[in-house]
C-alpha cells in the first residue's frame, strides 16, 4: 500500500505545472506536490502516475516516495485564490502526494550528467509507457543530491483515454526524438543497450506488473471518465492494464528506443 497521510495546509500553487499542481503540508509534517483529483485530466492522470512511477522505482529509477494524501474540502474556504479554491472543492478525497525534493533543481542536459545506464533506463521506461512528458522542453527531471530523479508521469500509458483495443495501441511506435536523455543513453553501446533492454524486459514480470497496479486506489480507477464507464469493479480495471502492459512488452521490437527511432 502506499502511505496515507491527511493534508494540514496548502502553501503555494506550483505555476510551472501545467495542472496546477499545490505544494501541501501534511500531518506527518512532510511536504508534498500534490497533484488534484480534480485538475484536468481526472483521475487518470493521478492513476499513470502511480503506474509508471512505481514501476519506474521497482526498475532502479529514483522516484520521490508517493503517499496517498487526504484533503478536506474545507480547506478551500481559507484559500484567497478563486482557481485553487475551486480545484481544491472539487478535490475532496484522496489525491496523489509526492514527497517534496527541496533544493532540486530542473535537469536541463547542459550542466551535469547523470550516468548514461540511468539515462537510458529512464528512456527505455518511457518508450514502454509512452510518455509523452520528457522532452527538452518539458524534461521532468530533477537533480537532488547529484542523482537523477523522475517526477510526472501523469502523461504516460495515453492509451488509457481511448480504451480498447489494446492491438490499437500496444504495438505503436514511440517518438524519442526529441527526447532528453538520448544523448546520454546513446553513450551506451548496442551491446549494452541490448544487454539492458533484455534486462528490464525481463524484470517485468506478470507479478512486479501486478504489485504495480494493487498500489493504485479503486476509487481512482473507478472515477475515470472513460469509454467503458459504466465499469464498477476495480479489479478488470487494473486486469485491462496488466493486459496492455504485457502486451506493449510483447511488441518491444516496435517500440525499443534504439530499434524505433521516429522522426516527426
Ligand atoms: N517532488 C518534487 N520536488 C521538488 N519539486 C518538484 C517536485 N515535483 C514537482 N516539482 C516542481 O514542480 C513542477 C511541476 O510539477 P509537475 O511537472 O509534476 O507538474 P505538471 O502540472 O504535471 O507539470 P507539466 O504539465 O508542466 O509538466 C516541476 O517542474 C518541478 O519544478
Ligand atoms: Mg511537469
Amino acid at each position: 500500500m502506499l502511505r496515507t497521510v491527511t493534508a494540514t495546509s496548502y502553501l503555494t500553487p506550483l505555476r510551472e505545472g501545467g495542472s496546477l499542481p499545490g505544494l501541501v503540508e501534511a500531518d506527518d509534517d512532510g511536504m508534498y506536490v500534490v497533484k488534484f483529483r480534480g485538475a484536468g485530466q481526472g483521475t487518470a492522470s493521478l492513476v499513470a502516475e502511480v503506474i509508471v512511477g512505481e514501476l519506474s522505482r521497482r526498475l532502479g529509477v529514483r522516484v520521490p516516495e508517493l503517499v496517498r494524501i487526504t484533503i478536506d474540502g474545507r480547506m478551500a474556504r481559507l484559500e484567497p485564490d478563486e482557481e485553487v479554491q475551486e480545484l481544491l472543492n472539487v478535490s475532496a478525497g484522496e489525491n496523489l502526494g509526492m514527497d517534496f525534493l527541496p533544493g532540486s533543481f530542473g535537469y536541463d542536459g547542459m550542466h551535469w550528467q547523470p550516468p548514461a545506464r540511468d539515462a537510458a533506463t529512464v528512456r527505455w521506461i518511457d518508450a514502454f509507457t509512452a510518455n509523452i512528458d520528457r522532452t527538452w522542453r518539458n524534461p521532468n527531471l530533477l537533480i537532488w543530491h547529484r542523482n537523477l530523479w523522475a517526477i510526472d508521469h501523469g502523461a504516460a500509458l495515453v492509451f488509457q483515454h481511448a480504451w480498447p483495443p489494446v492491438e490499437r495501441w500496444a504495438a505503436r511506435r514511440y517518438d524519442l526524438s526529441e527526447h532528453i536523455l538520448a544523448p546520454v543513453a546513446d553513450q551506451l553501446s548496442r551491446e549494452e543497450l541490448d544487454a539492458l533492454d533484455a534486462e528490464l524486459a525481463a524484470r517485468v514480470t506478470p507479478e512486479l506488473l501486478g504489485e504495480v497496479l494493487g498500489l493504485v486506489p479503486g476509487d481512482w480507477l473507478l472515477s475515470m471518465n472513460s469509454a467503458i464507464g459504466d465499469d464498477r469493479d476495480a479489479d478488470a480495471w487494473r486486469a485491462r492494464y496488466q493486459e496492455y502492459l504485457l502486451a506493449r512488452l510483447g511488441e518491444r521490437t516496435n517500440w525499443r528506443p534504439e530499434t524505433a527511432q521516429v522522426k516527426s
